[in-house]
C-alpha cells in the first residue's frame, strides 16, 4: 500500500557525497565504492538518494557482467528480457546494447531503435520495471550523441493542464511490446512465441509510486492506446501527454563517459537515448532491468 507521499528530500545528512546532476533529477555518488554501495551497511542510505533523485550516478567502475548482475539483485528480481537475442556475456539478466558487428566494427545499425524514444522499460508487463542498471563500456566522441535523456514524470504529471488531468482520472492505457517494437523496430519484430509471451497490458495513466506515495505519469512509448476511448482518440492523447511531460526544463541529459554505473527509478521516469552515427562510432552498453510492482 503506498504511504503518505513524501516529498523528496535531497539535504539529507548521507554518509557519502551527493552531488546533484541537475536541477531536474539525479545525484553523483563519491566517496564510497559501488561495492560499498550495495552493502548491508550502506544499501538502504543509497536507496534513499535513488528514492529522492530517481537516478543515482557511480563513476570510474570496473564492473564485470557477473558483478552487475549481482549488484542489481540488490534492488530486486533482475527480468530477464523477452528478446533473448540481446541478452549478453551468457547472462540472460544482460541487455546488451552495442553497435559492434561480429568483426568489432561498428555495424551501422542501431541496436534498439526503441530506445530512442521516451519510454520507461518493461511498461509492457504486468508487473513493470523498477529500477534499471546500466554500464557503460564504450561510447562515441563526446559531442557525438549517444546520451540518454531522462524526464521527471512526477513533474510531468503536475505540469498537465487541469483538463487533460480530469480526462485520465482513473484511466488506464495499453502497454504492447509488440506494438511499440513493430513500430519502431519494424525489420526485426517480436517472433509469434516472444509476443504471445508478452500479451497488452492495462496500467493507470496516473500511478502512484508504492514508495514514495506520490503521483506519476506513467506512459511513454509502449502505451498504445487508452480504456474505453475510441482508438484514435486515445492515441493522440498519449503522443499530447508524451510530449507535454517532457519539455526542456524537465529534462537531464546525461553525457556518459566509460566506466559509469547509473541506476533509475522507472517507476518515476521516462528515458530516451540521443542518436550517433552507427557506421562510424561504437557504442556499448549493458543493461540490467529490476523488476517491481504492478502499478496502481
Ligand atoms: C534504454 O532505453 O533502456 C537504454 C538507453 C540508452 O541506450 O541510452
Amino acid at each position: 500500500m503506498a504511504q503518505a507521499a513524501l516529498k523528496p528530500d535531497r539535504t539529507r545528512d548521507w554518509p557519502f557525497q551527493v552531488t546533484p546532476l541537475s536541477n531536474v533529477l539525479g545525484c553523483e555518488i563519491t566517496g564510497i565504492t559501488l561495492e560499498d554501495a550495495v552493502s548491508p551497511k550502506l544499501f538502504a542510505k543509497v536507496y534513499e538518494a535513488f528514492l529522492d533523485y530517481e537516478l543515482i550516478l557511480f563513476r570510474d567502475v570496473d564492473l564485470p557482467p557477473a558483478t552487475q548482475v549481482a549488484f542489481a539483485k540488490n534492488f530486486g528480481e533482475v527480468n530477464i528480457h523477452v528478446l533473448s537475442q540481446y541478452h549478453g556475456y551468457g547472462h540472460p539478466e544482460i541487455y546488451m546494447l552495442s553497435n559492434l558487428d561480429k568483426d568489432g566494427k561498428p555495424s551501422g545499425k542501431h541496436p534498439d531503435r526503441g530506445t530512442l524514444y521516451w519510454h520507461t522499460d518493461g511498461s509492457w508487463k504486468e508487473r513493470t520495471g523498477q529500477a534499471t542498471m546500466m554500464y557503460s563500456e564504450t561510447l562515441p566522441p563526446p559531442g557525438r550523441g549517444g546520451e540518454t535523456q531522462f524526464a521527471d514524470m512526477y513533474r510531468g504529471y503536475e505540469l498537465l493542464p487541469a483538463a487533460i488531468k480530469k480526462k485520465i482520472e482513473g484511466k488506464r492505457a495499453i502497454h504492447n511490446f509488440t506494438f511499440s517494437r513493430k513500430r519502431r523496430h519494424g525489420e526485426d519484430p517480436l517472433t509469434t512465441k516472444q509476443s504471445a509471451e508478452v500479451p497488452p497490458v492495462a496500467h493507470p495513466i496516473v500511478r502512484t509510486h508504492p514508495e514514495t506515495g506520490r503521483k506519476a505519469i506513467f506512459l511513454g512509448d509502449h502505451a498504445e492506446y487508452i480504456e474505453g476511448m475510441p482508438y484514435d482518440e486515445g492515441r493522440a492523447l498519449i503522443e499530447e501527454i508524451n510530449v507535454l511531460t517532457t519539455p526542456p526544463d524537465n529534462i537531464y541529459s546525461h553525457v556518459w563517459k566509460p566506466r559509469e554505473c547509473m541506476v533509475w527509478d522507472n517507476r518515476c521516469t521516462l528515458h530516451r537515448a540521443t542518436g550517433f552515427d552507427e557506421s562510424q562510432y561504437v557504442r556499448v552498453m549493458r543493461r540490467c532491468t529490476i523488476t517491481g510492482d504492478r502499478p496502481f
